[in-house]
C-alpha cells in the first residue's frame, strides 16, 4: 500500500477510536448526572410501604430492585401489558407505547405500564397485596428432559428460598443469562409441577426459532447450573366452583393444565373435567400415558388429543381436525361449563369463538396467552 494512503489509514481509525471513547464517557458522564433524578421515594398503597430509590430508572425495575415483584411477561418491553399498576402521583404523562395497552375506564382510574413509568420524582402508587409474595429465587437445574422434538421440561431445586407456595395454574419469570451477544432477559413460564412439591418447580419451555431466553435454555443451560426466577405470578387458576370444567390446550400451554389436573387429583376433586390437546402430530404429543392413567384415577375425567395434521396411513385412531372442531364436536352446549385455555394467542382467540358459539358466556373462559 502507498505509504500516503497507509498513514492516512491509521489516522483515521485512532480518529474513530477516540471519537469512540469520548462519546461513552459522554454517555457515563449523562446517565450519572443527567439521568439521575436523585432519592426519590415509592410510597405504596397509601404509606403501606415506602421505598427510598435513585431516580431515574423504570417503576418497575425500580421496584425489583426493591423485592417488589409486578408480573411482567415481556421483560419490560412494553408487549404484555402484564405490569399495570395504579399510578395516583409522580408518573408523569402516559406513553405513546402505552397508549394501545390502556382503555378510557383504566386512564380514568390512573392505570399505567410500570415498565413504561420513569420515576424522576416522588411515585404514589397502588398495587394488589398478594405482590408483596412474589419472591426472588436462587435455584440449581436438577433435570433437563426432552419431552418432544421441541418442548423441554425443566425441574430446578430452590436454594434460597428453598419452598414455594403458588396455586396451580400460576407462572413464575425465569432469569436468562448472557450469551452470544444476546442480553439476560425475563420471560414468563408457567408452573407444571405441583404446589405440593414445594422445594422445586418445574417448567415445560418450547423452542421459540430465535427466542433470546428459550435459545438460551435449549442450547446453554445445563444440568447442574444455577439459575434465577421470581414468582409465582397470575389469575390463571381454578374457580372453586362444582361447574364441569373445559381444558383446552397446545404445545407446552399443557404446563399449567399438568399442574392443575393433579392438583386436582391429590384433593381428591369430583369435578367433571375433559381436556383437549390439539397438535399436529404423533410427534407432537407428550404426556398422553401419565394422562390415560389419570383417567384411571380420576373416573370424572377424561382426555382427548386431537392431531390437525397427522398423515392417514400412521395407524392414529384418535381425533383428528382442528382443536375447535374437536371441541364443538364433543361438546355441542357448553353453557354449565368453565373453561381454562393455554397456548397461543391464535389458538386461544379461535377457542373463545367456538365456547361462545355454544354458550358459554365470556366471563366463565380463563386462559393464559402464551404471547
Ligand atoms: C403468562 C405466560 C406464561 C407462559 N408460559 C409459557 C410456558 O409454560 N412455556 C412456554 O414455552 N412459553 C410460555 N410463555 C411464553 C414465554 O414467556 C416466551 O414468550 C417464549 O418462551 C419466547 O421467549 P424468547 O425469549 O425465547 O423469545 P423472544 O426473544 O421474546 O422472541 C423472539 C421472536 O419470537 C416471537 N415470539 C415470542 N414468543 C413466541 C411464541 N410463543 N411463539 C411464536 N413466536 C414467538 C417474538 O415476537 C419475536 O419475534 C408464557 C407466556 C406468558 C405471557
Ligand atoms: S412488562 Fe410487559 S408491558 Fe410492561
Amino acid at each position: 500500500m502507498n505509504p500516503i494512503v497507509a498513514h492516512g489509514v491509521i489516522v483515521s481509525t485512532l480518529f474513530l477510536v477516540a471519537c469512540g471513547a469520548v462519546l461513552a464517557v459522554l454517555l457515563v458522564l449523562a446517565e450519572r448526572y443527567i439521568l439521575n433524578f436523585g432519592p426519590c421515594t415509592i410510597d405504596i398503597n397509601g404509606g403501606e410501604k415506602k421505598l427510598q430509590v435513585n431516580g431515574g430508572g423504570s417503576l418497575l425495575s425500580l421496584l425489583a430492585s426493591q423485592d417488589i415483584f409486578i408480573p411482567s411477561a415481556c421483560g419490560g418491553r412494553g408487549s404484555c401489558a402484564y405490569c399495570k399498576v395504579t399510578v395516583d402521583a409522580g408518573g408523569g404523562m402516559i406513553t405513546p407505547v402505552e397508549d394501545p395497552y390502556l382503555s378510557p375506564e383504566e386512564r380514568k382510574n390512573n392505570i399505567r405500564l410500570s415498565c413504561q413509568v420513569k420515576v424522576r420524582s416522588d411515585v404514589a402508587i397502588r398495587i394488589p397485596r398478594e405482590y408483596f409474595s412474589v419472591k426472588r429465587y436462587r435455584g440449581k437445574l436438577i433435570s433437563k428432559k426432552q419431552m418432544t422434538h421441541d418442548i423441554f421440561e425443566l425441574r430446578i431445586e430452590l436454594l434460597e428460598p428453598t419452598d414455594i407456595e403458588f396455586t396451580a395454574g400460576q407462572y413464575a419469570q425465569l432469569e436468562s443469562e448472557e450469551y452470544k451477544g444476546h442480553e439476560a432477559v425475563m420471560r414468563a413460564y408457567s408452573i407444571s409441577s405441583v404446589p405440593s412439591d414445594r422445594h422445586y418447580v418445574e417448567f415445560m419451555i418450547r423452542k421459540v426459532p430465535n427466542g433470546i431466553c428459550t435459545t438460551w435454555v435449549f442450547e446453554h443451560l445445563r444440568e447442574g447450573q444455577e439459575v434465577r426466577l421470581s414468582g409465582p405470578y397470575g389469575e390463571f387458576h381454578l374457580r372453586p366452583t362444582e361447574a364441569p370444567i373445559l381444558f383446552i390446550a397446545g404445545g407446552s400451554g399443557m404446563a399449567p393444565i399438568w399442574s392443575m389436573l393433579r392438583d386436582m387429583k391429590e384433593k381428591e376433586s369430583g369435578r367433571k373435567a375433559m381436556y383437549f390437546f390439539g397438535a399436529q402430530t404423533q410427534k407432537d404429543l407428550f404426556l398422553v400415558d401419565e394422562l390415560r392413567q389419570l383417567e384411571k384415577e380420576m373416573p370424572n375425567f377424561r382426555f382427548v388429543p386431537a392431531l390437525s395434521n397427522e398423515p392417514s396411513d400412521t395407524g392414529w385412531s384418535g381425533d383428528t381436525g382442528l382443536i375447535t372442531d374437536v371441541v364443538a364436536r364433543h361438546v355441542p352446549d357448553a353453557s354449565q361449563h368453565e373453561a381454562y385455555l393455554c397456548g397461543s394467542p391464535g389458538m386461544i382467540n379461535a377457542c373463545v369463538n367456538v365456547l361462545k358459539q355454544a354458550g358459554l358466556p365470556e366471563a366463565k373462559v380463563y386462559y393464559d396467552k402464551f404471547a
